[in-house]
Parts: C-alpha cells; sequence; structure tokens
C-alpha cells in the first residue's frame, strides 16, 4: 500500500526525471517573480540534481530568478563528506548556473543552535513572514527523502524539533541516525508552508518505512502537510513491486 499520490516508477533514474518535471512545473506555476525550492539532503536526490544542472533541463529553469534552500543540513563546515551542502554542490556540479546569492545554505558556525536561528532569520527575511503559517504557501516545491526510520528532513522520531510549531528551523542536537552529528531542521510548519511537497524515495531499504507508513504509524515523515499538495514518487524497489 502506497501514501496517497503517490507514484511507482522503474528505478532511481525515472524518479530523478519525474521530480525534475515537478521541478519545471513548479517554476512555470510559481505566483511570484523569485521560485523558491527547498532542497533534501542524503543521497536520494543526486540523480535529480546533477539532471537539473545539464541540458535539456538545465534551460527549462529560470536559474536567474530560482533560489534554492535546504530542507536541514549537518552542522558541519560545507566541505565535510556528510555535509548537503557539498553533496548538492557536487551533484550540481560547475555547469548550474546559480547566482551566489540564489543559493540559501544553512552556515555551521557555532553550533545548531546557533546555526538554526540564523537560518530562521535568513528564510524569515527572504519571505518577509517572521514565523511559517503551515495555511499560507511561500515555498514554490520542498523536496523530501524519507530515511529508513522514518524521518524526514532532520525531523528524527523522539526529538523535540517535531513540537516546534512557531518557528521556521529547529536544532537536532541528537540525531537518530548516521551521521551522528548534530543537525538543523526545518519545522513541520515551515515544510507546510508550501505549494508543493515531493518525496522520492528509492531503494529497497526504504520498504519498511513505506510499509509503516501505509500501516499508519505515527512517524514524522506522516506529519508532513503542506498548503499546496503533497505528492511521492516511489521507484520500484522500494515499493516492493
Ligand atoms: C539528510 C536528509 C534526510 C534524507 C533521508 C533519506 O540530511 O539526511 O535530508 O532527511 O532525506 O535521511 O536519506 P537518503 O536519501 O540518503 O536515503
Amino acid at each position: 500500500v502506497l501514501p496517497p499520490n503517490a507514484e511507482t516508477l522503474a528505478d532511481p533514474a525515472a524518479v530523478a526525471a519525474r521530480a525534475a518535471e515537478h521541478l519545471v512545473s513548479a517554476c512555470e506555476t510559481a505566483p511570484a517573480e523569485r521560485v523558491a525550492v527547498c532542497l533534501s539532503g542524503g543521497s536520494t536526490p543526486k540523480l535529480l540534481y546533477a539532471l537539473l544542472a545539464r541540458p535539456p533541463l538545465r534551460d527549462r529553469l529560470p536559474w536567474g530568478r530560482l533560489h534554492w534552500f535546504f530542507g536541514d543540513d549537518r552542522v558541519v563546515p560545507w566541505d565535510d563528506p556528510s555535509s548537503n551542502v557539498r553533496m548538492a554542490a557536487e551533484a550540481f556540479g560547475t555547469d548550474a548556473p546559480i547566482p551566489p546569492e540564489n543559493l540559501h545554505r544553512i552556515d555551521p558556525a557555532g553550533g545548531a543552535e546557533a546555526a538554526a536561528e540564523r537560518y530562521g532569520a535568513a528564510l524569515a527575511g527572504f519571505f518577509g513572514v517572521a514565523r511559517p503559517d503551515p495555511a499560507t504557501p511561500l515555498f514554490d516545491l520542498v523536496l523530501l527523502g524519507l530515511g529508513e526510520d522514518g524521518h524526514t528532513a532532520s525531523l528524527f522520531p523522539g526529538t523535540a524539533a517535531l513540537a516546534v510549531s512557531d518557528a521556521w528551523t529547529a536544532p537536532v542536537p541528537k540525531p537518530g541516525l548516521a551521521p551522528f552529528v548534530p543537525r538543523v531542521t526545518l519545522t513541520f510548519p515551515a515544510l507546510a508552508a508550501s505549494r508543493a511537497v515531493l518525496f522520492l524515495v528509492t531503494g529497497a531499504g526504504k520498504r519498511a518505512p513505506l510499509t509503516r507508513l501505509a500501516a499508519g504509524e505515527d512517524l514524522p515523515a506522516a506529519r508532513v502537510t503542506s498548503a499546496g499538495r503533497i505528492s511521492w514518487l516511489i521507484d520500484a524497489a522500494a515499493a516492493g513491486a
């Protein structure tokens, strides 16, 4: 049993191609001049980011007015192997014409609390909204992954970040899965302040969390809402086909 609005595709490349279409569509339908996309970390999205940075998709995106945010990151230097900034930089590569001022990275300086505070202020400044209203869409697209424990972004089961309802971000001193470094995560209201949320889930390792979600378990990924539409792109291996 799959989540609602789920599409099963043959393999990770097909998931990436379909996700790219979602992103192009989000850009085409964005009501504001600036398009705001929130990137997910980990390994699943690498194929998508590489696809976006090269023709033909590269030529279908409005790079000058397309702004990139991170749904979470590890509180490590940007050149650290576990940094999502590094993962995205390597996946997009130097072909992606991202203006530096359009890339909104989580600055790890000062530790998780300071980093979360700083990133929350950056989001508030960009959107002109002190705290996110889950009913008011601000991101045009939020990309999310699914952890094997059912976490998404860095909203891990049993952490205080799950309860934050009045801030853009939260520190996560003790994540539930490796890498066991402090994280900064967007909160549920921040993720909800979106026109579209797109989960990318590939690989047999995700059958277990998908099964638990289908059984109605109250996992963090199950708590994600959106002012717009939540969709899932799942490959055959994860769907258990
Ligand atoms: C992170 C991600 C995280 C990720 C899931 C799935 O910083 O780790 O944002 O939420 O999406 O853990 O990770 P994989 O794509 O590596 O399976």
